[in-house]
């Protein structure tokens, strides 16, 4: 028997109501705060990732890449933020009053080891506010995806920030970080002493018991920040009082993405942290300049609707149910179908929910899949019905049962 493909889920009716659910609290949460929404293509160059995240384990292990029949290469998106950048370029979106807002919820392909909540097609909601490297913008953003979390209902969480400094001040904290775990290179992990060369920032947030010895006395970068980048993360923390956020300084936060320039930020569950955050983002100021286009710098923040929808159930969060469908036409006999099969399309055309019976099943068997499937009314019609012009009406939910002529029924179903 076929199974969907590793690492990736089928969206079942019963759990649309959490999708439904997120995607008018996008929809508001993006209004709000002023942005528009963008969609970009499922594939793109495959250069345009590796321009953004040459050193990542995403561009490096987990990209979906395939040879297009012209000799293309092209990567199903691993991730929404350089799409963006590339679009903002393309349609010269820098000529416009900046910073450009913009949004999205994406399908997102990474070749990723599958467990719970991580999976290898997942779904994210994204923002990318560009052109403008004010420290309240990154707070505003911030701020967004803490109340976007608030306003769904997760009350478990929590908020840890960073800076990680510019093309200015990085190089030196590089260089010290290096010398120290150099000191103690041989109890490295094999993937650290591969780290240490090509992605040293990445050496902070290994998960191995003896790389996280030496990460905890690492140097940290906000001892290493340059005056810049030391005061826009101050204003940062101040616009984050302001505002009424609460953080934590979290010196080993460092994201999994090449781009980042001093703001980084992540949300994550209060319980079993790390593995399973919830959203993330920062600042990437030399990324558009990196993919071609002019300075301008960025910031963002993306979320994985799989890993919030795990979480609203671990919190037992209760999300607005779909209205149930409204009625269930049962009939008997041939000339009570032909009858059913015409009221079915009147009250359709009246506005009125209706799923009609097919086939030639008994009355019980139709009774039972009006229940199964929920409706407020069953109408049935039979020989008797059709020669009267009425039909009988059941109201499910105490099992009465009232005769109605055929002309009444579309006002009885809606309530007026
Ligand atoms: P990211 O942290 O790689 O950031 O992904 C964002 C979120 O997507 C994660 O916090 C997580 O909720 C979800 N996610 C990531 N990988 C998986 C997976 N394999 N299965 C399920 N959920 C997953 C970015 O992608 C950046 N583009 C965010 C950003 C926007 N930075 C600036 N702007």
């Amino acid at each position: 028997m076929y199974q969907a493909a590793r690492g990736t889920q089928d969206i079942l009716p019963a759990d649309q109501p959490y999708w439904r659910f997120l995607e008018k609290a996008i929809a508001e949460i993006t209004r709000l705060y002023g942005y528009q929404r963008i969609d970009t293509p499922i594939f793109e160059d495959t250069s345009l990732f590796r321009r953004a995240g040459e050193y990542t384990d995403i561009v490096q292990k987990e990209m979906y890449t395939v040879d297009d029949r012209g000799g293309n290469s092209l990567t199903l998106k691993p991730e929404g933020t350089p799409a963006v950048c590339r679009a903002y370029v393309q349609h010269g979106m820098q000529n416009l009053p900046q910073p450009v807002k913009l949004y999205y919820t994406s399908p997102i392909f990474r070749y990723d080891r599958p467990q719970a909540g991580r999976y290898r097609q997942h779904h994210q909601f994204g923002c990318e506010a560009i052109g403008d490297d004010d420290p309240a913008l990154d707070a505003e953003v911030i701020e967004m995806a803490w109340r976007f979390y608030k306003n769904i209902g997760l009350a478990k969480i929590s908020l840890q920030i960073n800076s990680i400094g510019c093309k200015v001040c990085r190089p030196q904290y590089l260089d010290k970080l290096k010398e120290h775990y150099r000191q103690s290179q041989g109890v490295l992990c094999a993937d650290c002493k591969n780290r240490l060369d090509k992605n040293p920032l990445r050496l902070l947030d290994c998960k191995q018991d003896t790389c996280q010895d030496m990460a905890q006395n690492a140097p940290k970068s906000v001892d290493a920040l340059c005056p810049d980048c030391a005061d826009h993360f101050e204003q940062l923390k101040k616009y984050l009082g302001l505002l009424d956020i609460g953080f934590q300084v979290n010196h080993r936060l460092v994201r999994g993405l090449d781009y980042y320039t001093r703001t980084v930020f992540e949300i994550q569950p209060e319980v079993e942290a790390g593995q399973s955050t919830i959203g993330g983002g920062g600042r990437y100021d030399g990324l558009i300049e990196e993919l071609g286009g002019k300075p301008a710098p960025g910031m963002g923040f993306a979320t994985g609707l799989e890993r919030i929808i795990l979480n609203l159930k671990k919190e037992n969060i209760s999300i607005p149910t779909p209205s149930p469908l409204q009625a269930y036409i049962a009939y008997m006999g041939g000339q009570a179908r032909d009858e059913a099969f015409k009221l079915t399309s009147s009250l359709r055309r009246a506005g009125i929910s209706v799923i009609c019976s097919t086939g030639s099943k008994s009355l019980k068997a139709q009774m039972r899949q009006a229940n199964n499937l929920g409706v407020l009314y069953t109408v049935i019609i039979g020989e008797d019905e059709v020669k009267a012009g009425t039909a009988t009406l059941r109201y499910m939910s105490d099992a009465r049962q009232e005769t109605v002529p055929l002309a009444e029924l579309s006002q009885k179903l809606s309530g007026k």
